[in-house]
């Protein structure tokens, strides 16, 4: 199998560092991915067959993710709350992918992480937009090369999991309108007949972050703690980026800032006993 980890085994330990309050899944079929969940979710899939035990409390709805995001509003469900971390895995079909993450966007925050399936397809077969494999990635990896172009405000992760990748996505602002004031013209570039000219970047899954690296990164409890309400976007940002780029100064850091909370705590703690026994 292509890829140094299970697609689902990486989404889990996603799950498990991430540890989103809320969770939306394109594409359900039977469960697989949305068992995974432990937080309170939305599964949206035209034609679902739940087959594992889901444990979350999860509002699921049997229609198409277009249909779904044309709803007045899709985060009911989370009273308003965004959704801290979703799976983009519906219709594989590139102009699909690309609609479902201008609507997923609009449902996220600056501290969420939205994931693509299927970015690497193994063979120019599996990339056809015309389904003739068992295994089936369709064009959704241009979705790479319009986000690098179109949205390089984006922090883009691209990992080498089984059986066909996955991309991460995160920086992420709701407001953003680039990608719907392009949709028509990026449509037209990128929706072409079989065969797909799949790029050798992307069969040889050029860039690919080691999965088990990535997991172990502190990029997650950057994530985690930006979602309180007083960081700023700008904040946040800028500690997702040091936490990426330099996992070793950043963790410094956050033992320094931990040692000084510390002491500063201790020393208020002396200071009230002090004063008691005046
Ligand atoms: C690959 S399966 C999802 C697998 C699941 N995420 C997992 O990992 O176990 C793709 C699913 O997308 C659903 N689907 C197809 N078109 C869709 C659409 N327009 N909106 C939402 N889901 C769609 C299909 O019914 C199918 O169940």
């Amino acid at each position: 199998m292509a890829g140094q980890m299970p697609y689902l085994e990486f989404l889990g330990r996603l799950h498990e560092a991430l540890r989103p309050a809320t969770y939306l899944e394109v594409g359900v079929r039977a469960g697989d991915s949305l068992a995974l969940s432990r937080s309170k979710s939305i599964g949206i899939d035209p034609d679902f067959a739940i087959k594992c035990p889901i444990t979350c409390d999860v509002a699921l709805f049997k229609t198409t993710s277009d249909e779904y995001f044309s709803r007045p509003d899709p985060l009911a469900p989370f009273h308003g709350a965004p959704a801290d971390l979703a799976f983009i895995d519906g219709m594989h079909l590139f102009e699909f992918a690309l609609r479902d993450f201008i609507n997923v966007e609009r449902c996220s925050s600056p501290s969420s992480v939205v994931v693509f399936d299927d970015i690497f397809p193994r063979k120019v077969d599996e990339a056809a937009r015309d389904r003739h494999t068992r295994v089936w990635t369709g064009d959704v990896y241009k979705i790479v090369e319009v986000l690098r172009q179109y949205r390089p405000d984006l922090t883009l992760l691209l990992v080498d999991t089984g059986p066909t990748g996955l991309l991460l996505v995160t920086g992420l602002d709701p407001d953003n309108t680039v990608l719907t004031d392009h949709y028509d013209e990026i449509v037209e570039k990128y929706v072409v007949d079989d065969p797909q000219d799949v790029p050798p970047a992307i069969l040889n899954r050029e860039g690919a972050l080691a999965p088990e690296k990535l997991l172990r990164s502190p990029v997650w409890g950057s994530l985690r703690r930006s979602r309180r309400p007083w960081v700023s976007r700008e904040r946040a940002r800028v500690e997702m980026t040091e936490a990426l780029e330099r996992p070793t100064i950043y963790r410094a850091r956050r033992r320094e800032l931990r040692r000084t909370a510390t002491r500063t705590v201790k020393q208020g703690l002396r200071q009230v006993k002090a004063l008691r026994s005046r």
